[in-house]
């Protein structure tokens, strides 16, 4: 292991019930004065998302809003929402909902000023430094849910509807200026959506603590991410509206994504192809995949693991640890087969074709052979 990393630590976030209040102030310090919310379909139509409009409408911002967004965002959404802010003289991005909404919003504020391509600023070596700077609009984000931590990070997840693969487009000025963490826009969102998105927090936070990599800070915060979900994800699971379960799970959320700096691995990587390809809720492959990943890479982890459950006041180590992940899934209703999730066997090869080269393989513990993949998506259909 090499002493040598580089570390980005996150954004201005404003934390607390009722802080979407706040919203258009964080609009005009950021220089917008006529924004463009970016949400998903679904979301759209909701409350929540239509009191944001008003709070920007009151404030002499307008409600423009653009919401053709699929649940795996592709390029087909990108195009269409650079189209949309452009044709409406918009100045900036309020990135509002699950990941789809952030990540499709974020990229939209990023592509407004590019004349390449988005594929050109893909997750690889310095292809970031390709983008001309001058022209990304600001981005405020306000996460709707508790899981991809989208909201304090530098990349988003585009799918390539041609090819149906996942790719992670990356700049630094993906980083909204402001993220607003209002936990009471958690509320109203579905057990299994609650479930999912808090299982992907966690993978995160397991995922980031289990890689190789130097990253001692990212280590000490996924740890306590864990922490976090484990003591509130199932009381916000059962009660949708303990605004204190909520809130935590919001910090394990961000908490997760600022860990993963320091690495995802093989739970990503056999996700992402299975999400392209059915598309499948992200946090729930995660947690569907999650035991067969621990039982491969357990050789590498187990000391690791051992600590984590020590501090998570786990008994058992290693198997206690892993007993406990059946045990929430469990409790979270999670299926213990991605069958359940519609993934058929048929297609394994090319899955695990797509699995080893996902930019989260190179973080895995054990390295993620053709042959290791394929057999983790026999055990995890
Ligand atoms: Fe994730």
């Amino acid at each position: 292991m090499t002493i040598t990393a580089n570390w980005s630590y996150p954004t201005a976030i404003k934390f607390g019930a009722g802080r979407i209040k706040e919203l258009a102030d964080h609009c005009k310090a950021a220089g917008m004065k006529k924004p463009l919310l970016i949400t998903d379909r679904g979301l759209a139509p909701m409350a929540i998302t239509q009191n944001a409009l008003d709070i920007l409408e009151a404030n002499g911002l307008g409600r423009a809003i653009f919401a053709d967004v699929d649940p795996n965002p592709n390029d087909v959404n990108l195009a269409a929402g650079v189209k949309a802010f452009k044709d409406g003289g918009h100045d900036g991005v309020v990135a509002f909902g699950g990941g789809s909404g952030l990540d499709l919003g974020k990229c939209v504020a990023f592509m407004a000023g590019q004349t390449r391509p988005v594929w050109d600023f893909e997750d690889v070596g310095d292809w970031w430094t390709r983008a001309s700077v001058e022209g990304i609009a600001p981005i405020v984000a306000v996460p709707t849910t508790a899981g991809t931590g989208s909201e304090v990070g530098r990349a988003s997840v585009i799918t390539n509807s041609a090819s149906h693969v996942k790719k992670v487009i990356f700049h630094p000025k993906f980083l909204p200026a402001v993220t607003i963490c209002d936990p009471e826009l958690t509320v109203g969102m579905p057990k299994v959506i609650t479930a999912g998105t808090g299982m992907d927090a966690f993978a995160h936070c397991l995922e980031a603590y289990s890689s190789p990599f130097y990253h001692p800070m990212s280590a000490g915060i996924a740890l306590e991410g864990m922490r976090l979900v484990k003591e509130y994800l199932p009381r916000a699971y059962k009660d949708g509206g303990d605004i204190e379960a909520r809130a935590n799970m919001m910090s394990a959320a961000a908490m997760g994504a600022v860990a993963f700096q320091k690495g995802l691995g093989a739970i990503h990587s056999l996700s992402h192809p299975v999400g392209a390809i059915y598309n499948t809720h992200h946090g729930m492959t995660n947690a569907v995949v999650m035991p067969p990943v621990l039982r491969f890479n357990r050789s590498a982890i187990e000391d690791k693991i051992v600590r984590a459950a020590a501090y998570l006041g786990i008994s058992g180590g290693f198997d206690g640890f892993y007993d406990y992940v059946l045990k929430l899934r469990e409790e979270l209703g999670v299926p213990d087969k991605l069958a359940a999730l519609g993934v058929g066997t048929d297609r394994i090869d090319e899955m695990s074709e797509m699995a080893i080269v996902d930019p989260t393989a190179g973080g895995n513990p054990v390295e993620l052979t053709l042959d290791a993949a394929k057999t983790l998506f026999r055990e995890c259909i």
